[in-house]
């Protein structure tokens, strides 16, 4: 049973795959619309996304406005969303299961985000992890959106009252941010907000880089022999893992000192379902090169069905905008509710005039919109 609390705060006791619609626990997650979708992508977020969203009420956003927090230019942008929505959707993503849209289509965010910037200290933002590496080295040229781009994450995920928020080990800072400033929020201008706590699986939290295992898999990487894209052809993918680093020693074994093939082996149990030990006992005294032959070959038949879906997808674009005007509508319903209880609570918007319906108005600007 789930119950929820004044705040919309949900206690939940036992079972939570055995409760109606409308007590599930909420989920929220959001990518960006950048660069190349990767194997640390889907199996650090997207599976988990997929392989649960029949027991929460589910929504994913392609967060397009954290793109900009990057140099990028119109066309790629563009194109990128409608990728990147055709690769949730190849990979499992059920728009009646869960609603998928684009973070612009919903105003509201950009509007919490100013309002949770009051209660957000500059030293927090300048701290964050994110902010530091992707920073780095640009000294006071990199864009006031690289430092703001945590608040615009606390407010989406703030927006729709989430419990539960799945990404990838690298999100941890930004989701424990959120919880700081949805608390300051809530001790300020008493309870509004629910505190989501961070869904983060312990395999396949941070798939590392084929080129340097110390460091994690990432879209951005120079180097593309370093990630395996999700649209990588079967040559490719064989190719990058044949001259992917390896440790020194010849044993197929995940241990500290082999960080080059715990990352292979994580990514060999994630997509063929078997225990590490299984695989490694299978590899005894074989050696490097027939352990990633078999391992190309697991990667190439786990992204084929998806990768087929996805040129279907592609070649009917319409199928995904059909699907993300439709989630932008629900989503906008939600967090334009939100938003007027927001507003009322800091003293913005039109409670000051006389008369004024505030809760009514919120509705009134959703309609006005579109
Ligand atoms: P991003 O690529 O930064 O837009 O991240 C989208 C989602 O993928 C987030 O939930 C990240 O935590 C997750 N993610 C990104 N890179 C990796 C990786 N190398 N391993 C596991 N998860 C990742
Ligand atoms: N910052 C996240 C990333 O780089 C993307 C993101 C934006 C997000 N808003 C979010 C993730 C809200 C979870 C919830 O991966």
């Amino acid at each position: 049973m789930v119950t929820a609390g004044a705040t919309g705060e949900v206690a939940l006791t036992e079972n939570p795959t055995a409760v109606g619609p409308t007590t599930r626990q909420r989920v929220f997650s959001g990518i960006q619309p950048s660069g190349n979708f990767h194997l640390g992508n889907y199996l650090g977020a997207i599976r988990n996304w997929v392989d649960q969203q029949a027991d929460f009420d589910n929504i994913f956003c392609i967060v397009d406005l954290h793109a900009l927090s990057l140099p990028t230019t119109r066309e790629s942008l563009r194109a990128n969303i409608l990728g990147l929505a055709n690769v949730l959707l190849a990979s499992g993503l059920d728009p009646s299961q869960s609603i998928i849209f684009v973070q612009s289509d919903v105003r509201e965010h950009t509007e919490l985000c100013w309002l949770l910037s009051s209660v957000t200290q500059y030293g927090e933002l300048r701290r964050m992890t994110q902010f530091k590496d992707k920073a780095g080295g640009k000294g006071e040229q990199v864009s006031a959106a690289l430092l703001f781009y945590p608040v615009l994450q606390a407010a989406d995920i703030l927006l729709y009252d989430t419990n539960r928020v799945p990404v990838g080990e690298d999100q941890k800072q930004h989701i424990e941010l959120t919880r700081d400033i949805g608390a300051r929020f809530n001790a300020r201008y008493g309870n509004t907000f629910v505190l989501p706590q961070p869904d983060i699986k312990t395999a396949g939290a941070r798939v590392m880089s084929l080129e340097d295992p110390t460091r994690k898999m990432s879209k951005s990487d120079a180097n593309p022999n370093a990630t395996i894209a999700l649209t990588d052809d079967a040559d490719t993918i064989r190719r990058k893992i044949r001259r992917a680093v390896t440790d020194s020693g010849s044993e197929v074994l995940a241990s500290p000192d082999k960080p080059a093939l715990t990352n292979l082996l994580t990514m060999y149990s994630l997509l063929n379902g078997e225990p590490i030990s299984v695989i490694e006992d299978r590899y005894v005294g074989k050696g490097y090169g027939a352990f990633k032959s078999d391992l190309a070959e697991v990667v190439v038949l786990s992204l084929a069905p998806i990768q087929s879906r996805l040129a279907d997808l592609n070649a009917n674009p319409e199928v995904a905008r059909a699907i993300l005007a439709e989630g932008a509508e629900r989503a906008r319903s939600r967090a334009v509710m939100k938003m007027s209880e927001v507003r009322d609570r800091m003293g913005v918007g039109p409670g000051w005039r006389p008369g004024a319906l505030t809760k009514d108005d919120g509705l009134v600007h959703g309609e006005r919109r579109d």
